[in-house]
């Protein structure tokens, strides 16, 4: 396979804005362009996921995406092409980045989990990569066997 320019996968978190009142919960908030790097056109959030069960399964040609957990924990598994990276999101104020050109595979680790995510554009189904191959060819990472 041909290699990346000689740099490492650079994962994006960001830590909410957090407000505890004293025995009464505790706020967490972002704002758009402010403490996400795009601005916001859609929010959707995937809940009601059986534990062990992965979504995901394909990448966005320009899709930007802030994912977040307000309750459970779900791994989110990321790959560019030429690296992967795992990042685990296990609480309210902890939110992850996702580039375009990411392949992300999403594993509920826990009953009931909720998937939030902020999007930068409406939905658009061409903007989809669901296929590997057809991903790897998309970032120039093709299959060395392949080659
Ligand atoms: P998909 O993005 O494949 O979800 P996941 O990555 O979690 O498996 O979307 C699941 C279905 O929902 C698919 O049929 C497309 C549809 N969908 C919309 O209609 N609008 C949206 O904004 C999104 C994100 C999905």
């Amino acid at each position: 396979a041909r290699r990346k320019a000689d740099t490492t996968m650079i994962i994006q978190t960001i830590r909410m804005k957090s407000v505890t009142a004293e025995g009464m919960g505790t706020l967490s908030v972002f704002e758009a362009e402010h403490d996400v790097p795009f601005a916001i056109k859609r929010i959707y959030y995937i809940h009601n996921v059986p534990a062990g069960v992965q979504r995901g399964g394909h990448a966005h040609k320009k899709l930007r995406q802030l994912l977040w957990c307000p309750y459970g924990k779900i791994l989110i598994k990321l790959d560019d092409g030429f690296e992967k990276a795992e990042v685990l999101l296990d609480s309210p104020d902890k939110g992850l980045i996702v580039e375009s050109n990411m392949w992300r595979d999403m594993l509920w680790q826990q009953e009931n989990s909720v998937l939030c995510v902020a999007a930068d554009s409406f939905y658009d189904a061409d903007d989809y990569i669901r296929d590997y191959e057809a991903f790897l060819r998309h970032v120039g990472a093709e299959d060395p066997a392949k080659e």
